[in-house]
């Protein structure tokens, strides 16, 4: 079965999902670095070429590529649920994870790992923007998630061993 993570910027997506397919000796796929290579440019040089909307088209494609492979474990980017499109896609072809935090602990991920690389945290006041689009968020991952697990307070190790026990629960029971 396929594991997808779903979640905002900072929540750990990336690391996690490493993390799980490496204990289960699964494939890690990051729908962010697939736009990457097909476009042959950063996530930021898309945004700051073509704008958010040419990211979500690029993005769409990105997944539907993921989903094509078997047993893989898929971390998205944290506007991929936005889409009713992906929304489905997502849901219908894999256990869906939602992985949460308070807004003030995915800032301090997210800037820990430096905002240059996250267009969408670049302005003046980025916590805010996780707080707003958080809040118009949880709708559509609350939709697309088959879970939501908190990964705030604790480690990406804590949560991963979690979201492992959770997919092979699922996996005795499909
Ligand atoms: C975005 C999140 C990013 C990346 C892009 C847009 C978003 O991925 O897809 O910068 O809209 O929340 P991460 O969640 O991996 O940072």
């Amino acid at each position: 079965m396929k594991l997808v993570l779903i979640g905002m910027m900072g929540a750990g997506k990336s690391t996690v999902g490493r993390l799980v397919a490496g204990a289960l000796h699964r494939p890690f796929i990051d729908t962010d670095m697939i736009v990457e290579v097909r476009a042959g440019k950063l996530i930021r040089e898309i945004f700051a070429e073509g704008g958010e909307g040419e990211f979500r088209l690029r993005e769409t494609e990105a997944i539907r590529e993921a989903v094509a492979f078997a047993g893989s474990v898929i971390a998205t980017g944290g506007g991929a649920v936005l889409s009713p499109v992906n929304r489905e896609l997502l849901r219908e072809s894999a256990f869906v994870v939602w992985l949460d935090a308070e807004p003030e602990e995915l800032y301090r991920r997210a800037m820990r790992q430096g905002a240059a690389a996250r267009p969408l945290l670049n302005g003046p006041d980025p916590l805010a923007v996780l707080r707003q689009r958080r809040a118009e968020r949880a709708e559509a991952y609350q939709q697309t998630a088959h879970i939501r697990i908190n990964a705030g307070g604790r480690s990406p190790e804590e949560t991963a061993a979690e979201v492992t026990r959770l997919l092979l629960a699922r996996e005795g029971n499909a």
